[in-house]
């Protein structure tokens, strides 16, 4: 079974809710010297609650629009992490965490595709999404309990400055802010 199989398997993710709590809690007091990380932490809880928003909706239009904004929120999110933050998990030797980190978002990006071609309340299309959601705060898990604690412990002051400022630009183009000094033409 590859990896990407595996992913796709797993309809709940294996940590308990205390468990992923408690590494929120952890990753949120190294937030504090680090920006990066604090967005980074204020964007999971978005993306969480954006998921209960859209469980919970009993109307087809507030069930669509939560999985839209989900879908834009997800995707910013995972370029800004995939272009500024797991390039330094390899640099720093986390290879195979980089390594699960880009597969795991690879493989949510597929099934939000899928999602969007389901009818939103009906059956199918809540236990993909339930999927999803388990599939993703298992990935956020990670990143919060290992991955970024990882970059956090071996970055310099240099490498701090570097990552607030290209997650914050990655995640802004995404979300269609584009920097005044691009807006050409
Ligand atoms: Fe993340």
């Amino acid at each position: 079974m590859s990896l990407l199989d595996k992913i796709a398997a797993t309809l709940t993710p294996p940590e308990s809710d205390e468990a992923r709590a408690e590494a929120h809690r952890d990753a949120k007091a190294l937030a504090a010297d680090n920006q990066w990380l604090a967005r980074v932490l204020s964007q999971h809880e978005d993306i969480e609650r954006l998921f209960a928003t859209a469980l919970d909706a009993t109307s087809e239009a507030v069930a669509r629009q939560a999985v839209k904004d989900l879908a834009v929120l997800l995707s910013a999110h995972s370029i800004a992490e995939e272009v500024a933050l797991y390039p330094v998990l390899v640099m720093d030797g986390h290879k195979t965490h980089a390594t699960e980190a880009y597969e795991e978002q690879q493989m949510t990006k597929v099934q939000m595709a899928e999602l969007e071609r389901l009818a939103p309340l009906t059956q199918e299309w809540r236990d993909k999404l339930e999927h999803i959601r388990g599939a993703v705060l298992h990935h956020v898990y990670r990143e919060e309990s290992r991955f970024y604690p990882e970059i956090v412990r071996e970055a310099s002051a240099t490498d701090r400055a570097i990552l607030d400022a290209r997650f914050a630009e990655e995640f802004d183009r995404s979300m269609g802010r584009t920097p005044a000094a691009l807006q050409v033409g």
